[in-house]
């Protein structure tokens, strides 16, 4: 049996894990592995490479994916120009590490292409699974950054607004922002009401000379929209939100006389080598794909549910964004310290 490996999408930290826990387990029951390069693109220019012990040694604790991705050049209206060059590579099956993007676009070749599937995003808004691999490594930068700046922040008596990523969902903001014990935090599931902000500035600046707040690169100002950075050709979610926490920082200095700066933490939150937290999770999903390999358990994937890797259909990670509930008790351990949200 020869079995394909495919990461698609942005790339999240423990991509390379998910690669060495599943060749690993094939491997050891005599199943060649391939490894696809650069997400669905590999598969049309029929760029591979041999996946082997060596090749994996070490690799899961490294950011990044060594098969590449890409979260552009869909499959969308070349389904069967893909399928034959899918079927060239005499693959019984692949394993796909992605995004909603990348399993809607396979979604159409379903009964062609065995695919057993394992969710990713840093994000940690896919519907179907609780948690996805990146989301710790992505909140310990966001919650590291805010605990660093702090110094900064008191020596010069200012506010700083820290943008995260995290498209529609406010997961990463929340959770580096909490985990850091942060002043503010902003999601997009909550409009900020920017009077309402203000005096809660003004009322904290009678006894603190330093303010950091972590603001979601999808939140927005009540009446406004979310602020668009670019647009991308080609990829699955077009638009790249940013500029909100520039925007907030010069807003607030007018407003309060309180001098203020920002900082984009970006692709940081992308880059950094998985935490062991992310590194048991791809080991376990990681062995899961595998399994359902073996088992020739297809049009499935690994998830995260009530504390267990378990598999569910594809179809439950292609749901609706999963952002958070406002009743979340992450939201009300927030409330409970007094920080602002
Ligand atoms: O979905 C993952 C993500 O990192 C988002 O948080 C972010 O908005 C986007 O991808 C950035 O994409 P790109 O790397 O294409 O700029």
């Amino acid at each position: 049996m020869k079995v394909g490996i495919l990461t698609g999408g942005g790339d999240a930290p423990g991509l390379n894990g998910i690669i060495s826990a599943s060749t690993q387990v094939l491997l050891k029951n005599g199943i060649e592995v391939i490894g696809i390069r650069d997400g669905f693109e590999g598969v049309f220019k029929g760029e591979t490479v041999a996946l082997t012990q060596n090749l994996i040694s070490g690799i899961h604790k490294s950011a990044g994916t060594i098969l590449g991705t890409s979260n552009r050049g869909a499959i969308n209206g070349r389904e069967q120009e893909f399928l034959k060059k899918f079927k060239s590579l005499k693959l019984q099956a692949l394993i796909v590490a992605g995004g909603d993007g990348t399993f809607r676009a396979l979604h159409p070749l379903r009964n062609e292409i065995a695919i057993c599937g394992v969710p990713k995003t840093i994000d940690n808004d896919l519907s179907g699974t609780e948690i996805t691999f990146g989301f710790d490594t992505a909140s310990s930068v966001v919650a590291d950054a805010v605990n660093d700046l702090r110094a900064t922040a008191e020596a010069h008596q200012r506010i700083l607004f820290v943008e995260t990523m995290g498209r529609n969902a406010g997961w990463i903001a929340l959770g580096g922002g909490l985990a850091a014990r942060a002043d503010a935090i902003l999601i997009p599931e909550r409009p900020i009401p920017f009077s309402k902000f203000l005096k809660f500035l003004s009322s904290r600046r009678k006894s603190k000379r330093s303010f950091v707040c972590v603001v979601s690169e999808g939140a927005f100002v009540q009446g406004e929209k979310p602020k668009v950075a670019l647009r991308v050709k080609g990829s699955p979610e077009e638009i790249r939100f940013g500029g909100i926490a520039e925007s907030l920082a010069r807003k607030c200095e007018a407003a309060l006389d309180w001098e203020s700066r920002h900082i984009v933490l970006g692709h940081l939150q992308r880059s950094r080598s998985p935490t062991a937290t992310d590194c048991f999770l791809t080991l376990g999903m990681g062995v899961a794909a595998a399994e359902m390999v073996l088992e020739k358990d297809f049009g499935r994937a690994a998830v995260y549910r009530n504390g267990r890797v378990v598999r569910a259909p594809l179809e439950d990670l292609m749901g609706p964004t999963r952002r958070i509930d406002l009743n979340h008790h992450w939201i009300q351990w927030a409330q409970k310290l007094g920080i602002y949200i």
